[in-house]
């Protein structure tokens, strides 16, 4: 029989993600369905509990539903726990586990595809929301030299960093805080192109060589990177492989097997370019 899996959000109708995981099941010939579920603002659980009755067995969640997903969790993985956030749901005899992908896509984005590896380097951290707390716990398990965290209220940032404290040094301001650092890695896990806002990014934060990796993405080359660019960044990526590199992970934690996600990449950005 056919495992069925989703990905539950508002909105969701935009996903890219049933089009990938079709793509990796075709791949690896495992049998599943996946599709998009619109779930309604104030019942994502009754859209999980349907799913489960009729005999979903996995689910990933989006915006706004990650931090609403970790609290119905009745077991969670330690990065899961971590983050505060779940974006892969596995539903198994009767109870609900939690896990979150993102972080382990990101660093894998950075590190293998964009062939950037993260121990030893300066990164700074754009935002303090939830998309930033979901990786920097992975991004830490990486062995930066150190990381940074600068967002528009810095008491958020403050905040975020004194949770992670631990081996490696984490800073926190709000952005001009960070006037004259230079960093080899900058991230904007900040929701403000959503809002079609730009950042107040200090002159001279890209260090020779440093690489500019927004966690959005959209058609064209996004404010954030095109800013970055101007001011020196010797590389921009946006946040389209994380989203099949978080697929992946999600699609080894249902099904015991890692999807080669590089023609599944290129497909999509054949597809975007067209
Ligand atoms: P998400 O789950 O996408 O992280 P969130 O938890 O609401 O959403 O967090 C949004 C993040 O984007 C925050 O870091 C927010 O900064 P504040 O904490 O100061 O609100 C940041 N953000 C949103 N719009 C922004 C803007 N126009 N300029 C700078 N930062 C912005």
């Amino acid at each position: 029989m056919t495992d069925r899996y989703c990905v539950l959000g508002n909105p969701v109708a935009h996903s890219r993600s049933p089009a990938i995981h079709a793509a990796f099941a075709r791949q690896c010939a495992e049998d599943i369905s996946y599709q998009a579920i619109l779930a309604p603002l104030d019942d994502f659980a009754g859209s999980v509990r349907d799913f489960v009755a009729a005999g979903g067995k996995g689910a990933n969640v989006t915006v706004p539903f990650k931090e609403e997903a970790f609290r119905l969790c009745d077991q969670l993985s330690e990065r899961a726990a971590t983050a505060g956030a779940v974006n892969t749901l596995t539903f198994a005899a009767g109870s609900i586990l939690g896990d979150n992908t993102d972080g382990a896509g990101l660093v894998r984005d950075i590190a293998t595809n964009l062939v950037f590896p993260l121990a030893g380097r300066d990164i700074l951290l754009l935002g303090a929301g939830g998309a930033a707390r979901g990786v920097v716990g992975p991004l830490l398990a990486a062995a930066p030299s150190s990381l940074a965290i600068a967002n528009r209220s810095a008491d958020k940032a403050v905040a975020l960093a004194r949770a992670f404290a631990g081996k490696v040094a984490v800073d926190a301001g709000n952005f001009a805080d960070f006037a004259g650092r230079r960093f080899d890695l900058v991230i904007n896990a900040t929701s403000a192109s959503l809002a079609g806002e730009s950042l107040p990014l200090p002159a001279g934060l890209f260090a020779p060589g440093s690489l500019a990796y927004d966690m959005m993405y959209g058609k064209g080359e996004t404010p954030f990177l095109a800013r970055a660019r101007a001011q020196g960044a010797a590389r921009q990526a946006d946040g389209l492989g994380m989203l099949v590199e978080q697929a992946a992970e999600a699609f080894l934690v249902w099904r015991g097997v890692r999807p080669d996600s590089g023609p599944v990449l290129a497909a999509l950005r054949a597809q975007r370019a067209a």
